[in-house]
């Protein structure tokens, strides 16, 4: 990130979801720019589904600048089970947070979309040009036209009420403090839980999700950071910008990275009765770089590594926590 000072030193900033993964490195990243006034409102105290908690909290904080993180978000299994939800938790998120937003006179908002908003056939890599070019894939289409909608919301605001309202659209996100939940994590965390637990049990055969072909860029959760921070500070356009690494990775060779990471020595298996998701999937990233400035510049094996560690050192924690949830 730049060295330059900060234009939101001396401003407030609220990080909706900022208590969540991407939004813990959000506030950190901010706190390590100087702006010290950073307000993380908690979903039990105000619930952005909800219009008047969400009117509170702009009451309450009267942010100078907000960034909007808060969603219910999941990987694959979590998406189609709950479609109906993920539609209208990040629909309703979206429309209060930037209505309220717009009443309470906020100099600036930039909301997190996400890639499951591209069309499924998008050519590959993914152009912010492309995104209305198609439907997105079936699994995470509810999840990812909630969240394109907001952009046509935060354009249309722009244009009639002159609101400086911008979305970046980050690819898959990975690192430290990420779900490792089974039951609705991402990829890299599920991977990870399994080889590391595997190999401490000394188990010597893992199965994972699909067939192994799909393609997916991933993106170090502290870049995003920096990605979203950039843009608060300097970007103010109604176009969306993509926020990725700028690779690709099979699922086969993922899990091979993963595994030998991990130092799993036992077979991968795969349960090609489970979905695939979009068959590939990468971004263009060079709006990012020419419109504000940002590049990733994490190596992957090195986030792998460092998100690795994390779990290691949290793993019985995690698991102590589940168990704690589920009991009787
Ligand atoms: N993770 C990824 O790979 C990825 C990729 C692309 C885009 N994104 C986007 O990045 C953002 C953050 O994702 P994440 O992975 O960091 O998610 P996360 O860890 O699940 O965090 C979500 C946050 O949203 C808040 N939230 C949920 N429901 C709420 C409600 N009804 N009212 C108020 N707050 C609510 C939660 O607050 P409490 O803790 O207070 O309940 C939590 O802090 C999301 O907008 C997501 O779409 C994520």
């Amino acid at each position: 990130m730049s060295t330059a000072p900060s234009p939101l030193v001396g401003r407030s900033v609220l990080v909706t979801g900022g208590s969540g993964f991407l939004g813990s490195h959000v506030v950190d990243a901010l706190r390590a720019r100087g702006v010290t006034e950073v307000v993380v409102p908690r979903s039990s105290e105000f619930d952005l589904t909800e219009a008047g908690p969400t009117r509170a909290m702009f009451q309450r904080h009267r942010p100078d600048v907000v960034i909007h993180l808060a969603a219910r978000v999941g990987g694959i299994g979590a998406n189609r089970r709950q479609p109906g939800t993920f539609f209208r938790d990040n629909m309703a998120m979206g429309l209060h947070v930037l209505e309220e937003a717009r009443r309470a006179g906020t100099a600036k908002v930039v909301v997190a979309g996400t890639i499951c908003a591209y069309p499924k056939f998008a050519p590959v890599p993914f152009r912010e040009d492309d995104l209305w070019n198609g439907y997105p894939e079936e699994t995470n289409a509810p999840y990812g036209v909630a969240k394109k909608a907001v952009l046509v919301m935060a354009q249309a605001y722009r244009q009639e009420f002159g609101s400086n309202f911008v979305v970046v659209f980050p690819v898959n996100l990975y690192g430290p403090r990420d779900n490792f939940d089974l039951e609705d994590s991402h990829v890299i965390p599920a991977m990870i839980r399994k080889f590391v637990d595997a190999d401490a049990r000394g188990e010597r055969s893992v199965t994972l999700w699909g067939d192994g072909t799909p393609t997916r860029e991933f993106l170090y959760v502290d870049d995003a950071a920096a990605g979203l921070v950039m843009a608060a500070e300097r970007y103010d356009s109604p176009d969306p910008v993509n926020l990725g690494a700028g690779f690709e990775i099979s699922m086969r060779d993922l899990a091979g990275t993963i595994a030998r990471a991990a130092g799993y020595t036992g077979d991968v298996g795969w349960d090609a009765s489970r979905p695939n998701g979009q068959a590939r999937r990468m971004l263009d990233v060079s709006r990012a770089r020419e419109r504000f400035g940002f590049s990733a510049s994490t190596p992957f094996a090195d986030g792998v590594a460092q998100t690795l560690a994390w779990y290691r050192e949290h793993r019985h924690e995690i698991a102590a926590r589940e168990a704690a949830r589920k009991a009787p």
